[in-house]
């Protein structure tokens, strides 16, 4: 979604913001912009352009406009249309800011200071801020006081950064439920929505709390709480490598992450199972005390997530015999669930952002659960950074939008914490070492699955022209199912509908016809006769089948169904196996109809807004 980017320099400083939007581009956006002030003229200047971040570069480098100090936004648009207009940043006389978030008082907001003489140009929510700022600057006696009063005003989510051509020495952030920090230099300082916007220049980052401003200078920052008290703030040392964000040898980022699992798999587990046990350190020092307590777990997430925590689910009810519920969060954070006695609270997240799932792990602070676990891909995130323990997944930076080895690894993190909860209940020590046996062989089986690409790139060929899919699976693969259907309609845009396949004859059925591809996910396993029956239910039907199968279960390839046989794996790690095949081909289909792969249409990575 939206990304800010500052810096505050002696030195010409485009070439930072102008890098910072490129690692943020990834996120989705559909503009952009930079907001300099030369500290020699003392002016100030925007510029913006629709499009991807080449474009503003292309346009920058044409006004020939140098900043000491600047902010600079990718926009994706939520009030008014992708226009120059609407981009950011949005000024106000001699103050310009960039928004993360969105400001649900925009409306009397603006009715006000039109009262009071002030114009706007742009649709968004955003421009009230600037000419809020602007407005109580008259009546204030710094920058810093102007910025105060207008937040207190602002009701909804907020990250800012502020500039004015009439305090030229200083930078000017806040935020309230959208990520902000400084990047601390040698002589000039930095801001951004997300640190890795800034790993080009520093690895020392200061984290900005809910309702905190700060005055950033080339010579150092100052915080100040909501009280307008001055703060101290330790600078957290960033142990991400500077990790490359480029395609490799990869047409797509998407088929570089896909192949990335065994690396991205192997790596979750380092250090976290030994001895063919579970370490249960591995979620945080207070682990132990608080795992010894837990009765039953309740898991939120959103989209793919969410699909990891519902196949752990399966594990949780099936071979710990401890209760787990799963929901998504944009719902869960809306009603009132009744918490039982010792429950964990469990998040799921790839980039520790995502604006619902931070809400509802707010909602579960302030009821009664016992605790609350984080698995994210992102240790320095604010879901990391609020929850009581943690578990790092260790996929590396994901950039398409579609997720793969994050879903992968969450699913590593979610059977390391099912094993560590279960062994206080009914996982007995022979199947922990059977499991955790299971799991480092996971690496392997992957990288035997990825040798299936060429084969699913041809039988991608056989959607590009259709419309509608059906995806089926049964028990723990029917999350896998849906994750399947999500890859694909995400990324190429073919309606597609995730079904446990005992539904079929409950109504898809009526769907079923030589026009709509049927795609099954048949590992081994107790139900593997029963999905048989079900797919003879479609082929009766003059249903297409392609069935993802264990290469021992028997199907076989004719006028109906397409066969793509899987190495036999043990069943514990077949959901993630699985998952594999569905995402190439995902992936082979939306290349075959040539969308934009990475940056699928209206979609955006890091969804930080409601
Ligand atoms: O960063 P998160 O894991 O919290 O993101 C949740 C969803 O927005 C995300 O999984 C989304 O569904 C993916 N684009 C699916 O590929």
């Amino acid at each position: 979604m939206c990304g800010i980017v500052g810096a505050i320099a002696n030195r010409t400083i485009n070439a930072i913001l102008i890098e910072g939007l490129r690692r943020l581009e990834y996120r989705g956006y559909d503009s952009a912009g930079v907001g300099l002030i030369n500290k020699e003229s003392q002016a100030l200047e925007l510029c913006k352009s629709v499009g991807k971040v080449q474009e503003l570069a292309d346009k920058l480098e044409n006004t020939r406009q140098q900043g000491n100090v600047g902010i600079a936004h990718t926009r994706w648009a939520t009030h008014g249309k992708p226009t120059e207009v609407n981009a950011h940043p949005h000024r106000s006389h001699d103050i310009a800011i960039v928004h993360n978030g969105i400001i649900e008082n925009y409306q009397e907001l603006r009715k006000t200071l039109r009262e009071e003489g002030y114009e706007f140009i742009s649709q968004t929510d955003s421009e009230v801020v600037a000419h809020l700022i602007h407005y109580h600057k008259q009546t204030s006696a710094s920058l810093l006081e102007a910025i105060q009063k207008a937040i207190k005003e602002l009701k909804g989510a907020y990250g800012l950064a502020c500039i004015s051509e009439q305090d030229v020495d200083n930078l000017y952030v806040a935020r309230k439920d959208s990520p902000l920090v400084i990047g601390v230099g040698i002589d000039e300082n930095y801001v951004a929505s997300d640190p890795l916007a800034l790993r080009q220049v520093t690895d020392r980052f200061v984290y900005l709390e809910d309702g905190e401003v700060a005055r950033v200078s080339t010579t150092g920052y100052e915080i100040f709480n909501k009280e307008g008290k001055s703060v101290e703030r330790d600078i957290e040392i960033s142990r991400d490598t500077v990790e490359s964000v480029d395609k490799g040898t990869y047409r797509h980022y998407m088929l570089k992450e896909i192949f990335e699992q065994p690396k991205a798999l192997k790596n979750t587990l380092l250090g976290r199972v030994g001895n063919q046990t579970v370490f249960e350190e591995s979620f945080g020092s207070e682990a132990t005390t608080i795992f010894d307590q837990v009765k039953q777990v309740q898991i939120v997430a959103c989209g793919t997530s969410y699909h990891a925590g519902f196949v752990a689910k399966y594990w949780f009810e099936d071979w710990a015999g401890i209760p787990c519920n799963v929901e998504v969060a944009s719902e869960f954070r809306y009603r009132n669930p009744v918490v039982q006695d010792n429950t964990l609270f469990v998040t799921i997240s790839q980039s520790g952002q995502t604006a619902d799932t931070l809400a509802a792990l707010s909602e579960a602070k302030d009821a009664n659960y016992l605790a609350t676990l984080a698995i994210c891909n992102v240790a320095a995130s604010q879901l990391v950074r609020q929850s009581d323990l943690a578990f790092i997944t260790q996929a590396g930076v994901e950039i398409g939008v579609a997720s793969t080895k994050a879903f992968t690894t969450q699913l590593i993190g979610l059977q390391l914490l099912v094993i560590a909860l279960g062994r206080r209940a009914r996982l007995s020590a022979e199947r922990e070492k059977q499991l955790v046996s299971n799991l480092t062989d996971i690496p392997v089986f992957c990288a035997a699955v990825l040798q299936l690409n060429n084969t699913i790139a041809t039988i991608s060929k056989h959607f590009t022209e259709k419309h509608h899919c059906l995806f089926l699976g049964r028990g723990v693969q029917y999350p896998i199912a849906l994750e399947g259907a999500l890859k694909i309609k995400e990324i190429s845009y073919i309606h597609a509908e995730a079904y446990p396949s005992g539904e079929l004859k409950h109504g898809p059925l009526a769907l079923v016809d030589s026009d709509m591809p049927v795609i099954a996910v048949a590992p081994s396993g107790d139900l593997l006769e029963k999905i048989k029956s079900n797919l003879e239910e479609v082929a009766a039907r003059g249903g297409k089948l392609y069935v993802f199968a264990d290469e021992n279960a028997g199907f076989r390839n004719d006028e109906q169904t397409t066969v793509i046989n899987i190495p036999h794996c043990p069943q514990s790690i077949a959901p993630i196996i699985y998952t594999l095949p569905l995402q190439l081909l995902a992936y082979h289909v939306a290349v075959n109809k040539g969308t934009d792969v990475d940056q699928p249409r209206n979609l955006a990575k890091s969804v930080t807004v409601e």
